[in-house]
């Protein structure tokens, strides 16, 4: 069984739909920890020990996060800044990333439309997040396609998130338990495409 470490950052948590729902569909699984930032740190004073201890305890890294400003919440960004440490993280003795899996689920306002090229906001979502592609090359990480929920704009039902949160319980609990095709995932342009091809039934 993989260990899973959900790195939550969500600045107004108590207005979240999207992100409290994904929350309520992981936080209780086994083998997972669900670790929010802006609730630990909120005067951002990261601990970086115990943030690299954690993340040397776990085999899976999850950044869940809204998109803002096509980046993350500014905790996140200080996260990296901090834990990240040359001769940790990278460098040539700097291995305890190391083989660990790396994705980000993010949700974000725009719809799928708007992340085209030539759509309203330019870039796909594989463009705007090669900063954490490259993050988790330089770290020798196995990088994964982001799980993503795009549309949040456009008012989404209880049903449609409800539909969303399962599909991303689905995906962790099969990371989890091994029967998610990492290799199939990795040709998709988002995690959560095609969930009955990459999770295997058991
Ligand atoms: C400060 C801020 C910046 C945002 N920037 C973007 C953005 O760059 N692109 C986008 O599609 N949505 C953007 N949004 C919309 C959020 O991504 C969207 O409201 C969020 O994913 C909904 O998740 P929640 O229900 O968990 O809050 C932004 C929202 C805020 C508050």
């Amino acid at each position: 069984m993989k260990k899973i470490l959900i790195i939550f950052a969500h600045p107004a948590i108590a207005r979240s739909k999207i992100n409290a729902a994904m929350r309520g569909a992981v936080e209780d699984l086994g083998g997972v920890t669900f670790h929010d930032l802006y609730a630990i740190y909120p005067d951002f004073l990261i601990d970086v020990a115990d943030e690299q201890k954690l993340c040397q305890a776990h085999d899976v890294i999850i950044f869940q996060h809204p998109l803002y400003w096509y980046s993350t919440p500014a905790i996140l960004k200080e996260w990296l800044d901090l834990v990240l440490q040359y001769g940790w993280a990278y460098g040539v003795k700097g291995r305890a990333l190391e083989g660990k899996y790396f994705f980000q689920a993010l949700t974000a306002g725009g719809d799928t439309d708007s992340y085209r090229k030539n759509g309203l906001n330019t870039f796909t979502i594989g463009e705007l997040t090669a900063p954490y592609r490259a993050t988790a090359n330089t770290c020798r990480m196995e990088w994964l396609p982001p799980f993503t929920v795009l549309g949040m704009h456009r008012g989404m039902s209880d049903e449609e998130i409800n539909r969303h949160a399962e599909e991303y319980r689905r995906v962790v609990t099969a990371l989890r338990d091994g029967t998610f095709d990492m290799q199939k995932a990795k040709q998709n342009e988002y995690l959560n495409s095609n969930l009955d091809l990459t999770i295997r039934k058991v």
